[in-house]
């Protein structure tokens, strides 16, 4: 069976739109992503300069390029469909960025310490973030995507400006 939440919708939005901005961002996070389940199944057995190494890799891409989405999202995708839907339709959307950011942070604290045995929190953190950002993403594709199409004209040129910009500046790579 597949998993929907694991899956990059495909997406027919013109290039260039909003809609398809916000996928190809997201189709990006996803290949991210996927280095956090490689990483914690391998953790258990990877010599301690190695597993330091990716980790720290994780905990970067984790910190400047996933929690900015986020941020950005906040201020502009968000209120955006706030205004669509009703105030408050974003909220448990926002909540899901406090655990994520709250659960980067853990990870960090986790990360001073690879000895063997001493890793199971680290690989806990890393399976949960992935499990947790994934189904994020699927929720924003699939709830908030299609309602873009509503936007008035100013309204969607207002948000198409704002989440290029972002973009623009998402120079996180590895
Ligand atoms: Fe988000
Ligand atoms: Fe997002």
């Amino acid at each position: 069976m597949t998993n929907p939440v694991a899956v990059s919708p495909l997406s027919d939005a013109a290039p260039g739109s909003v809609e398809r901005l916000i996928t190809d961002e997201h189709v990006a996070i996803r290949a991210h992503l996927t280095h956090l389940g490689e990483l914690a199944k391998a953790l258990p057995t990877l010599d301690e300069p190695t597993a330091r190494q990716r980790t720290a890799a994780v905990l970067d891409f984790l910190s400047s390029g996933l929690l900015p989405h986020a941020a950005a999202e906040e201020v502009s995708l968000y209120p955006a469909i706030d205004r669509l839907v009703g105030t408050g339709a974003t909220r448990t959307m926002t909540l899901d960025h406090q655990a994520i950011a709250s659960m980067i942070s853990q990870l960090g604290a986790a990360s001073g310490d690879f000895r063997p045995g001493e890793r199971v929190e680290v690989q806990r953190l890393l399976f949960v973030l992935e499990g947790l950002v994934m189904t994020h993403l699927w929720k924003e594709d699939t709830a908030f995507v299609p309602l873009l199409a509503r936007l008035d004209p100013e309204a969607y040129a207002a948000l198409h400006a704002e989440i290029a910009a972002h973009a623009g500046h998402d120079e996180h790579t590895h």
